[in-house]
């Protein structure tokens, strides 16, 4: 990829890439829904995991150190950000194989993963390539491969409701907040689809998806 794509940076601006990590620390319960969403997976040795919008690497990373014994991809559309990434699981002696390429076109043949990961990547997308991105995912997993989501999701409670009052305006995460990703991923071919887990959050509701790709 010589050309760089338009897409939205993991705090919307540029600068603020390098703040990333020691923000989402601080602010955002990433541990535990990092954790969750890697439990929830059931990863077995062996298998092929890919991390799509995989950021800074810090899920792939846990993913890696939780279950050595699997062939992890890290994909992000910002070089800066993959650098980050890099650093981070070189000093952990760990291998990944980060690449960069966009989420709507996904540089790997049909049925290559076990298991896809997507931690708030799709907020980032347009309703458009979020449908195209979840198509492209599908394609890429395995039959009975599973697609695991940590994203936006629909508010439950009056707080909640109260931010996404907010933030319904803030880059690409109106659909989420509608609660349309569930929607998107079954319309992509996934079925069963379901939402696993609800956390409140400073940023506004974030949800766990499963979503599996059927036999054939
Ligand atoms: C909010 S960050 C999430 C990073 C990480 N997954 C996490 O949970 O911390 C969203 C990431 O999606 C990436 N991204 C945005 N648009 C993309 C696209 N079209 N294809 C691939 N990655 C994209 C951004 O570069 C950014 O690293």
């Amino acid at each position: 990829m010589n050309k760089q794509p338009h897409f939205i940076p993991a705090f919307h601006f540029h600068w603020l890439t390098r703040w990333y990590d020691p923000v989402m620390r601080w602010l955002f319960p990433e541990g535990r829904i990092s954790a969750a969403l890697i439990a929830q997976a059931g990863i077995q040795p062996g298998e092929s995991i890919l991390d799509i919008g995989c950021g800074t690497g810090t899920l792939a990373l846990l993913i890696k150190q939780t279950n050595p014994d699997t062939a992890l991809y890290g994909l992000d559309v910002d070089p800066k950000i993959l650098e980050i990434a890099r650093q981070k699981s070189e000093k952990n002696n760990e291998t990944i194989l980060f690449q960069r390429g966009l989420a709507t076109c996904l540089p790997y043949a049909d049925e290559t993963f076990d298991r896809v990961f997507s931690s708030l990547l799709l907020h980032h997308l347009t309703r458009e390539d979020k449908q195209q991105a979840l198509e492209e995912i599908f394609r890429v997993l395995r039959p009975r491969g599973e697609l695991h989501i940590a994203d936006f999701g629909q508010p439950r409670d009056f707080t909640m409701q109260l931010i996404s009052w907010v933030t319904r305006w803030f880059e690409e995460v109106y659909d989420n907040i509608l609660g349309l990703i569930p929607d998107f991923a079954t319309d992509a071919g996934f079925n069963p689809v379901q939402q696993t887990a609800y956390y409140r959050t400073i940023f506004g509701a974030v949800v766990l998806i499963r979503a599996y790709k059927p036999e054939r």
